[in-house]
């Protein structure tokens, strides 16, 4: 990742090493906030952010989820205004290919009561590249990991809660220290759920699947997005339950996400995944994707936004 000049702070661009919270701050000690990944395409027309309103939205769903209030000089910080902040901190900014809001409750506090504790409102804007890093564009290695995706009794796994997240750093270590790009993570009843960042797709016996959205999952805007790109294409899409055996036995794997945009996926647990090469459907999709993000398909112009 590389740094960038200005960070957007509850309504000012304050200087990357000004953009300071409290050690007390709640979220800090209690993990709450919310957040999104949000990415940017260099398109004929300047910079463009992809499905900024469904990014936007999920974010102030995530608040409403946790109950936040999000007020700014005095007055309440919705939709609109959110929107708005995004677009300005990548305008700010030079060489931003992603973006990552945080609604926080930053207050100075001990005890783990939020009511009424202030929110804060940082958006930063990175230069990421390859998110998976080198090399996992041929084909990325999981392993499954052993720990579960927390469910909806346990965490509202539909929104992107920070303090949530622990359990995937916890399953992305494993991966990492294993020699895996990822780990996949079922659910508590042992249903493929996602990876730690990424939704995940197969292919097998001629059919797109995907975990259905009450597998606590998150509903992934890049998973809608392939969903819906894929149909159009021709391909038929099921979202399910689906097992270990059939992400062992199917023809092709891939992951989906803002960062991770579309990864094929060439080994599980040391098991090869239809020919250990990236599979055709996914190269395929990726291909239309990737033109779609870059703004060159018109019907899909409603997904892209503007900076300039
Ligand atoms: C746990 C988890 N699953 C899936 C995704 C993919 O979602 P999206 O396509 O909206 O980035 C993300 C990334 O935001 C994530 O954090």
């Amino acid at each position: 990742m590389d740094k960038t000049e200005f960070i957007w702070l509850d309504g000012k661009l304050v200087k990357w090493e000004d953009a300071k919270v409290h050690v007390l701050s709640h979220a800090l000690n209690y993990g709450t906030g919310v957040f999104e990944g949000i990415r940017v395409y260099e398109t004929p027309k300047g910079p463009a952010v992809f499905r900024l309103k469904a990014h936007t939205k999920r974010l102030m769903d995530g608040c409403k989820v946790m109950g936040f209030d999000v007020v700014i000089d005095g007055k309440k910080f919705g939709y609109d205004e959110a929107f708005q902040a995004i677009k300005d901190t990548v305008k700010a900014n030079k060489n931003v290919d992603y973006v990552k809001p945080c609604i926080f409750l930053a207050g100075e506090e001990v005890g783990l009561n939020p009511v009424g504790v202030k929110t804060s409102f940082a958006i930063t804007g990175v230069h990421m590249g390859a998110y998976l890093g080198k090399g996992a564009e041929k084909g990325a290695k999981l392993i499954v990991s052993p720990w579960q995706r927390p469910d909806n009794l346990c965490a509202p796994a539909g929104a992107k809660v920070n303090g949530v997240y622990v359990t995937s750093t916890l399953a992305k270590r494993d991966a990492i220290e294993k020699g895996a790009n990822e780990a996949v993570m079922l659910n508590s009843e042992g249903h493929v759920a996602e990876c730690t960042g990424e939704n995940i797709f197969i292919y097998r016996h001629g059919k797109i699947l995907t975990p259905k959205t009450s597998n606590s999952i998150l509903e992934g805007i890049t998973r809608d997005s392939i969903i819906q790109v894929a149909r159009d294409m021709g391909y038929t899409v099921e979202e399910t339950d689906i097992t270990r055996t059939e992400l062992y036995t199917a023809d092709e794997v891939w992951m989906t996400g803002t960062a991770a945009e579309i990864s094929p996926v060439t080994v599980i647990d040391n098991r090869e995944i239809g020919d250990g090469k990236p599979g055709k459907v996914a190269m395929a999709i990726k291909e239309r994707f990737m033109d779609i993000v870059t703004g060159k398909v018109p019907e899909y112009a409603d997904w892209i936004d503007y900076v300039n």
